[in-house]
């Protein structure tokens, strides 16, 4: 179909800032950034409805030259989507499913799928940093007259336990058992009670979750795992099993967690996949979006603490390759979001063999 006469409009899900002579501009669904001027910004804001390059240069003025020259790169660019295109289809789903606003999604998405330095390339940059920026405090500590308290670890097991927590990015052996993996993902997702509001009936986990919504579903990437085919899994926290959801391909590991080459080495992964319109549906403040990210933290705290119960470590990341990852568990929805990983093995003995981290 001829440019001029193709229905297109100006993207639902770009924001502008403005900038000396330019305003910068990013479409958070596509991450796409780029500048224009001011008049650009003016023709987008006036092209919101299915209209034509045609329709709009009679409607507002501008000659079909201008037009044709800048129509191909707004275009590409995504600043203007054309009728019954993909991206049309994500931004109808887009205004259909998200919730809470355009700051949290702008945020939301700029994050996904996110390119990670190397080791050599990240300490580089902080080698670089330390020479003239110095670092701030890591600990904040008191006056000499502070109040001292007992010794935490004195006789107490349970604290003795979580002080031994450690992330090791090494494999000691190349699996695990069963059992370990069972409760590590118990400890963070298990389903202990259920509670009730005016609404219905709420499950009720080991960790704590806002308004019970429990948006969280494990999955688990089992290589090494003794009893369990090579595969890919759903843990259902509802019937404390797994589900076999994948049986064609096993993915490099790593390239599920932005190229990190240590994880390669272990027997297991596990993935905290969001479904956001679980907390959205009842919560449609944008703050609800820190909530879900914070039981993230609360999940896999308890898998980290169980798994160093069983002698493990359970390293986390979330250096993600979102895209891959939904690929992989097959989540097509704009509101699943893959949130944090951990990954399970019987660590190397030595304290000096915790392997490197990517940050
Ligand atoms: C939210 C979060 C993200 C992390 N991401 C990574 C990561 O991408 N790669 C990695 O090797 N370690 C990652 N870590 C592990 C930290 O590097 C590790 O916790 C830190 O070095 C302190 O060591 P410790 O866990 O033994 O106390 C992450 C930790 C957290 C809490």
């Amino acid at each position: 179909m001829a440019l001029s006469i193709m229905k297109m409009r100006s993207s639902k899900t770009l924001v502008f800032y403005p900038g000396t002579n330019k305003v910068t501009a990013c479409n958070f669904l596509t991450r796409s950034v780029f500048e224009c001027s001011p008049e650009v910004v003016g023709l987008l804001a006036s092209w919101d409805e299915w209209a034509s390059a045609a329709e709009i240069a009679r409607a507002h003025g501008w000659s079909k030259a201008d037009l044709n020259a800048i129509v191909p790169q707004l275009l590409d660019f995504s600043a203007l989507v054309t009728a019954g295109s993909p991206l049309a289809e994500q931004e109808t789903q887009f205004s259909g499913q998200w919730g809470w606003g355009l700051p949290t999604a702008l945020m939301h998405f700029c994050v996904q799928d996110s390119e990670f330095m190397t080791i050599e390339q990240a300490e580089a940059r902080q080698i670089e940093r330390a020479g003239h920026v110095a670092q701030p405090d890591l600990l904040l500590r008191n006056a000499a007259d502070a109040i001292r308290l007992p010794d935490a670890l004195a006789d107490n097991e349970l604290l003795t336990l979580m002080a031994r927590r450690r992330t090791n990015r090494t494999a000691a052996a190349p699996t695990i058992t069963l059992r370990q993996l069972s409760d590590c993902l118990f400890a963070g997702m298990g389903i202990t009670g259920e509670t009730r509001n005016c609404v219905g009936a709420l499950p009720l986990g080991m960790t704590p979750s806002g308004g019970a919504r429990n948006p969280y579903e494990a999955y688990v990437v089992a290589l090494g795992v003794e009893g369990l085919e090579p595969g890919v899994y759903h843990y259902s926290a509802a019937e404390h099993d797994l589900g076999r959801i994948s049986a064609n391909h096993l993915p490099k590991i790593s390239e599920l967690v932005g190229g990190q080459e240590w994880v390669d080495a272990m027997p297991c992964l596990v993935l905290l996949c969001a479904r956001l319109d679980r907390t959205m549906w009842k919560y449609e403040d944008a703050n609800a979006y820190r909530v879900v990210l914070i039981e993230a933290g609360h999940i896999g705290q308890n898998m980290m603490l169980a798994a160093t119960r069983h002698g493990l470590s359970a390293c986390p990341t979330a250096a993600l390759s979102h895209s891959e990852i939904k690929r992989l568990l097959g989540l097509d929805r704009l509101t699943d979001a893959p949130v944090y990983a951990l990954t399970l093995s019987t660590p190397e003995p030595d304290p000096h063999s915790a392997g490197h981290s990517i940050n």
